[in-house]
């Protein structure tokens, strides 16, 4: 059987695009393999806590050397690891927030970019502990970064590098872009994605 984690990272609630975009992904994949479990953590109705001292002391100590505070740290860390282990697809999706990820994503890849869990250091430096998994990311921008601003866009390579640095290598994107430029803009990029998420998932 397989798994699919979806991890939704707008901060927009029912208005979002890329979670829209990233539903109809998830029920299209779901449709093509339909024994699929989905886990939907959704970091909008419940964001991990921003990572502070007692989590950064923690994840260096075995479990029997942490306080009880840094041990509940560890625990919402380590569900959200073994949760992402458990899924051989990642679909996450956020809203393009000042040039990045929304702060709620970047929140959730604190608590799962894990030495020991997800990565591993060696002699030869870092290495991923995660393999054979797939993911897509789906993706709503105001404005366009995929001509000649590409040098602002700091969510998509970030995303790539970081599902690289875990193991993930095997990545497709879904860009929502250039909602701001008005009504009939926004309806050629949310057209242009749910096309590009039937094909994905076709070729899934
Ligand atoms: C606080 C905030 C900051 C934003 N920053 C940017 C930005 O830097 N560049 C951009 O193209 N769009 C920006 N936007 C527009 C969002 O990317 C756009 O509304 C997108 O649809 C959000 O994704 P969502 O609909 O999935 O939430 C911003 C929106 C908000 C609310």
């Amino acid at each position: 059987m397989s798994n699919l984690l979806l991890v939704r990272g707008s901060t927009r609630g029912d208005d979002s695009l890329s979670t829209k975009i990233a539903l109809q992904l998830v029920d299209e994949l779901r449709r093509k393999t339909p024994d699929m479990t989905v886990v939907d953590r959704d970091l909008s109705l419940a964001p991990l806590p921003h990572i502070g001292a007692d989590f950064s002391a923690a994840i260096r100590l075995t479990p029997e050397d942490r306080t009880p505070a840094q041990a509940e740290v560890i625990a919402v860390s380590d569900a959200a690891v073994d949760e992402l282990l458990d899924a051989d697809t990642i679909v996450i999706s956020t809203g393009f927030i000042n040039f990045g990820i929304s702060s709620i994503l970047k929140s959730w890849i604190d608590h799962v970019a894990r030495a020991g869990r997800t990565f591993r250091y060696t002699e030869n430096g870092p290495v991923g502990l995660l393999s054979g998994k797939k993911a897509y990311l789906v993706i709503a921008s105001g404005g366009i970064y995929s001509g000649d601003a590409a040098a602002f866009d700091f969510a998509e390579p970030y995303l790539r590098r970081v599902l690289n640095f875990i193991g993930i290598t095997d990545i497709e994107a879904i860009r929502i872009e250039g909602v701001a430029y008005g009504p009939e803009a926004a309806e050629k990029a949310i057209g242009a994605a749910k096309a590009r998420a039937q094909e994905l998932a076709q070729a899934a």
